[in-house]
């Protein structure tokens, strides 16, 4: 193999998933999707019977939460993506509720999720070579990886993005969602950036690419140069 941990970091709907899946499979390596387990986490928390403001305000409450219910809990890391199970079932829809997306942000500017997801990642780290993606992972939890990218693109373009993977196309009419989605990144990046603990930044040594006029072929062929 030509790397052992590539990381692939920034803001909401620039292309890391896409991108970061074509690189996995070309090089047949498992891809770790952070923000499903910071997706994960929420979407537990606000199952639970109670509120996630009571676990943000009781640091014991929430620790005890976390591993009991990560007891039950199977990460698979494939060239297709990352695959939770919990009890035995594949959450996976489950993370893209709007309900999960609006809380999401909120829940991973916790220290100590931080700290729990961290963890994790770092022993799933340990063994094989790894494409990994998300807003941390060349600047705080990966920081010795071989490859750091850094993906940009403008607000609009990445709203529409956004917009299209929840519909399968793109609606322009539909002003409503179209402003409901742009707020919920705006509003995710603020605080993904703004939090204390491992906030989004350009890592050191990282390659940006600004994607708003690429297409996930060209962002590939960009990032293929890079490895070379
Ligand atoms: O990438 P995705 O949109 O699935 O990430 C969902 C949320 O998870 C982000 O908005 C961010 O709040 C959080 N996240 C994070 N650190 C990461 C990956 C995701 O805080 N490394």
């Amino acid at each position: 193999k030509k790397f052992k941990i590539i990381t692939i970091d920034g803001p909401a709907s620039s292309g890391k998933t896409t991108v970061a899946k074509m690189i996995a499979q070309k090089f047949k390596v498992p891809l770790l999707e952070s923000g499903a387990l910071y997706r994960f986490v929420t979407y537990l928390l606000i199952k639970s019977e109670k509120s996630i403001q009571t676990y943000m305000e009781n640091e014991d409450l929430l620790i005890n939460f976390l591993k009991e219910a990560f007891q039950k809990v199977k990460i698979e890391l494939t060239s297709e993506g990352t695959f939770i199970y919990w009890n035995g079932k594949l959450i996976k829809d489950e993370l893209r509720k709007e309900e999960v997306e609006n809380m999401v942000s909120q829940v991973s500017a916790n220290k100590k999720v931080r700290e729990f997801l961290t963890e994790i990642m770092r022993k799933l780290g340990k063994e094989d070579s790894l494409i990994t993606e998300g807003r941390d992972m060349g600047s705080f939890v990966f920081p010795y990886a071989d490859i750091k990218i850094f993906l940009t693109a403008n607000e609009e373009i990445r709203a529409q993005r956004r917009l299209k993977e929840k519909m399968g196309k793109v609606i322009y009419k539909d002003k409503n969602l179209y402003e409901k989605v742009f707020n919920n990144i705006k509003f995710r990046d603020k605080l993904d950036s703004q939090r204390e603990v491992a906030p989004l930044i350009i890592p050191e040594g990282a390659y940006i690419i600004d994607t708003s006029n690429l297409t996930p072929e060209e962002v590939l062929n960009e990032i293929l140069k890079i490895i070379k």
